[in-house]
């Protein structure tokens, strides 16, 4: 329980990755605000954590939406009597284009939500970690900041790569604060969602030709990262950028621009 007494925010705490990470930092006694756009997914995780035992709660806010994060901070401060540490996992895809067809409306939305988001919650949940005298920000970045993205396109990279930037700089900002800052970088990493989306056939392929440990991330093992750079096992880690991919990052892989132009088709040929 290395994190007993300590209060967490995960952004997009309700589903995917950011459940996975509340998960385990609520099994490593932390407090969670689970936080979302949906109050019924932060509600159903918050329900979980608290029938095993742990602390949780459920705040409805968007991550693009100032006054929003004002008031969840607030909220979280009241409840738990202060904040130790914010994962901003909160992070969106648009339907993969090429960047020849993007519409400026999916590029402005990806940027707001994955890059100014993440800047907006800082921003909010600042005044709170600085008055702890200490404090940990874990920002969900991606593999797509390392190596140009298999699934996404131009928007989410360069929001990925926002996020490298963002978390250099904060680090170096509020290192005499106490304040640590660093990002994980998922590889494909297996969600309800993904699985909604993808078929097993993509999947399997991509794993095959990309991942060298053989298979795709769990939520959870993205929350086992993000819990021991919240620990105090991680005090002199700042700045830094964890890949958690199976080892995608080892080697280039496959030139893959053939499947994912040929999927970029197939979606706008669905319609999407
Ligand atoms: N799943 C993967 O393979 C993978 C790989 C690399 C990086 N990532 C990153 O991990 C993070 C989580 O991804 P996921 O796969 O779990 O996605 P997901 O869509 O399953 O979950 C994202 C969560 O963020 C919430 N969210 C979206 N916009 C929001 C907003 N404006 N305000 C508040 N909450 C908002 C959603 O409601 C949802 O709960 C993202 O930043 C994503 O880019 C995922």
């Amino acid at each position: 329980m290395e994190l007993q007494g300590k209060t967490a925010i995960v952004t997009g705490g309700g589903r995917g990755i950011g459940e996975g990470i509340s998960r385990v930092l609520a099994r490593e006694g932390a407090n969670v605000v689970v936080m979302g756009r949906h109050a019924n997914e932060v509600e159903a995780v918050s329900v979980a954590i608290r029938e095993g035992g742990g602390h949780a709660l459920p705040i409805v806010a968007d991550v693009t939406d100032w006054d929003s994060l004002k008031a969840m901070t607030k909220a979280a401060v009241e409840h738990f009597g202060g904040i130790d540490i914010l994962v901003n996992n909160a992070g969106i895809e648009g339907p993969p284009r090429l960047a020849a067809d993007l519409p400026v409306e999916q590029w402005d939305e990806v940027l707001g939500v994955n890059l100014r988001g993440i800047f907006l919650c800082c921003k909010a949940v600042l005044p709170a970690l600085g008055a702890r005298g200490h404090g940990r920000i874990i920002n969900i970045g991606s593999i797509a900041a390392h190596r140009m993205t298999f699934f996404g396109s131009v928007d989410y990279t360069v929001s990925k790569y926002g996020v490298e930037g963002l978390t250099q700089h904060l680090a170096w900002e509020l290192a005499d604060q106490r304040i640590t800052v660093n990002s994980i970088c998922p590889g494909g990493t297996v969600t309800p969602l993904m699985e909604a989306n993808i078929t097993p056939a993509f999947r399997d392929m991509v794993t095959k030709r990309l991942v060298p440990l053989g298979r795709m991330c769990t939520m959870e093992e993205i929350g086992e990262a993000v819990s021991f750079l919240a620990s105090d096992r991680a005090q002199m880690i700042t700045g830094q950028s964890l890949a958690v991919d199976g080892g995608i990052l080892t080697g280039f892989g496959e030139d893959l621009r053939p499947v994912v132009r040929k999927r970029m088709a197939d979606v706008a040929a669905a319609g999407h």
